[in-house]
């Protein structure tokens, strides 16, 4: 609905996904409220000052002593305005937030000074993601080194790649084109330079496109060859008699650890238990697996979750 109005204005950038309208409304209503405001404080500056100049040197005004009416309005009308914006934003966030099932996963790793990505089938680029139109896309980030942020202006969404954890960022791309994306968190001398384009396909290209790497593992394939070559296999067997938990269908599910506490096996978790095994174990099991830290890059790991995920999930 605010596409036509923004038409040829390059300082509002393109609006090319589902959620770009609805970022764009409560953003230009904190900008009208801003506007009216400011123009509401300065003109009654003016204006008072005006009248209730000083007319001449002997002046003395009568003492004012306060408007309990006055004060309770501009005390109620900006609270109920804050409300608003705070009500409006925080549904946005929580929509925002929660990708819809039938999303499509997208690793994303950022490097300096790079942004690396992985598709589902196995297709790899760099600085450049395709999409295709009409599918929500979630992306699982994380970074190799310092904290970037990735950001794609057209679709209103920005989320940092932060080492050590995955940030989740989704969005439907609703207009096919080429869009800027940027990293839009200092990163270092690069920084400026860790740009690239987010190209919306209509499906059939965007199928097309994938084919064109025909053959090439998938980040489930890949992580299942990882996980034999490691000997993961040797400890969790299949069939849950080795001297750790099968994998098999735990993906989403949650445990009891062997502190009694709980926890649920999502990304995180089974990035920690590779890399810091010792910080969760499973209930009815020993803390007998080492650490692969140094051992295994990001994109591996997330070869390894996907495997671990493509071996059942609960969700
Ligand atoms: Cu990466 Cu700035």
């Amino acid at each position: 609905m605010w596409d036509n109005l923004f038409e040829g204005l390059s300082f509002f950038p393109e609006a090319a996904s589902t959620i770009a309208g609805e970022i764009d409304a409560v953003f230009l209503f904190s900008v009208a409220v801003t506007v009216v405001c400011t123009v509401l404080i300065f003109g009654m500056i003016v204006f008072l000052a005006v009248k209730f100049r000083r007319r001449d040197e002997n002046f003395v005004p009568k003492p004012i002593h306060g408007s309990t009416p006055l004060e309770i309005f501009w005390s109620i009308i900006p609270f109920i305005i804050t409300q608003i914006l705070f009500g409006w934003g925080a549904y946005l966030f929580f929509k925002y937030s929660s990708p819809p099932a039938d999303a499509m996963d997208v690793h994303v790793v950022g490097k300096q000074w790079m942004w690396k990505v992985q598709h589902p089938e196995g297709k790899r680029e760099i600085n450049q993601l395709h999409v295709p139109l009409g599918q929500p896309v979630r992306l699982i980030m994380t970074s190799e080194d310092v904290v970037h942020s990735f950001y794609i202006p057209a679709f209103r969404v920005k989320r940092d790649a932060v080492p050590g954890r995955y940030n989740t960022l989704w969005f439907e791309a609703n207009k096919t084109g080429e869009f800027h994306l940027f990293c839009a968190e200092y990163c270092g001398t690069e920084h400026s330079r860790m740009i690239g384009s987010v190209v919306v396909l209509p499906p059939r290209e965007y199928d097309e496109w994938l084919r064109t790497d025909d053959g090439v593992e998938t980040p489930a394939e890949a992580g299942e060859r990882l996980f034999s070559r490691l000997r993961c296999d040797s400890c969790h067997a299949a069939e849950g008699v080795g001297r750790a938990p099968s994998l098999r269908n735990v993906f989403g599910s949650t445990v009891t650890l062997k502190d009694g506490s709980r926890a649920t096996i999502d990304e995180t978790f089974i990035r920690e238990s590779i890399l810091n095994p010792t910080h969760a174990v499973a209930g009815g099991y020993d803390a007998v697996m080492p650490t692969f830290q140094g051992q295994v890059t990001e994109e591996q790991i997330l070869e390894l979750i996907a495997y671990i995920r493509s071996l059942g999930a609960d969700r």
